[in-house]
């Protein structure tokens, strides 16, 4: 394996190798990059081949990464700041030839103490990757117990989510990181390396971010965009850090898989390029922890063309 590509942004890209080896970019090509966030993804797109890249990504700290790409690769590279699943609308009737989509956090978000992301660095609750929206701070103050519990039992498949929701409704107003965490951690016996506010912290994110919607309508509209925009031929790569993200790929993979058996009234097909999921190797885990829990799935999307 080659060494891991730390770009100059301090993000190190996850399954990089595996993830060009998949998309496979080819000269005069065009790749969405739908979450740009340090670029390290669509820098190793643009060089593998004389191709474009369209990135986006809500963050405005991205939007800001990504003005040296646009200087470096001009009219190769252009940015959106925007939710992939307004992915249609960026798209419109253009062809591409491939998507990437490698969610959640970047480690810029985690370690912006203003942000609020990691119960590591002690900041204000935000946790918005946009600017818009309900903060986590607000959510918690504010959601009623049941709720509360709600959020931190799907979003965050916790056990201990009732004990916990109790818990938070009885300290409020919690205020910082800090503060949530110690309060989860007096309730869950920590009997892991795993810090016992990981999953907490993971439920708020996915729900003041609406993450998981976010994906299921992205799959859906670039399923529609394949057959609006007769597109031949569209890799797709998706890397996903938890169970959640990467149980709804799953499912829209299998849900355009079970209809082969209506191959002849379908305008689509989608190929499985992958037997099973990709994860990092030893090396990578070893040298990118972040990268343990991380999960590659790719596909092929075929336009079959018009039906009688
Ligand atoms: C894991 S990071 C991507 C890192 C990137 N591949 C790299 O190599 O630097 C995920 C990025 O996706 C962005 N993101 C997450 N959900 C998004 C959504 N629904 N729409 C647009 N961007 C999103 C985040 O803001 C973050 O910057």
């Amino acid at each position: 394996m080659k060494q891991i590509i730390n770009t100059e942004s301090g993000h190190v890209p996850v399954l990089l190798e595996e993830s060009i080896h998949f998309l496979a970019p080819k000269d005069g090509g065009v790749y969405i990059d739908a979450t740009f966030g340090g670029g390290g993804h669509s820098e190793a797109i643009l060089k593998a081949a004389k191709c474009s890249v369209i990135a986006l990504d809500r963050d405005e700290d991205a939007a800001k990464r990504a003005i040296s790409f646009s200087k470096k690769y001009i009219d190769r590279f252009s940015f959106f700041l925007s939710n992939f699943s307004q992915i249609d609308s960026i798209i419109g009737e253009n062809f591409f030839d491939g998507i990437l989509f490698d969610f959640g956090v970047s480690s810029f978000q985690l370690e912006d103490v203003a942000r609020g992301f990691s119960f590591q660095v002690n900041g204000p609750l935000d946790m918005r990757m946009g600017n818009s929206g309900l903060t986590a701070g607000e959510v918690i103050n504010s959601f009623k117990e049941e709720e509360i519990f709600q959020i931190i039992k799907f979003y965050g498949e916790e056990r201990f989510a009732k004990r916990i929701s109790h818990d938070i409704v009885n300290n409020r107003p919690i205020n910082t990181t800090f503060e949530l965490a110690n309060i989860v951690r007096s309730v869950i016996p920590k009997v892991s390396l795993i810090d016992p506010a990981t999953k907490t912290f993971q439920a708020f994110r996915i729900f003041v971010n609406d993450e998981l919607k976010e994906i299921d309508i992205a799959l859906s509209k670039i399923e529609n965009l394949v057959i609006k925009n007769k597109i031949k031929k569209a890799n797709i790569v998706t890397i996903a850090f938890h169970s959640l993200e990467d149980r709804i790929v799953k499912n829209w993979i299998r849900k355009n898989q079970s209809k082969k058996d209506e191959i002849n009234e379908k305008k689509i097909i989608l190929r499985e390029n992958v037997r099973k999921v990709v994860v990092p190797r030893r090396e990578e885990q070893q040298k990118n922890p972040r990268s343990r829990s991380a999960r590659l799935r790719a596909v092929t999307l075929e336009y079959l063309g018009e039906k009688e």
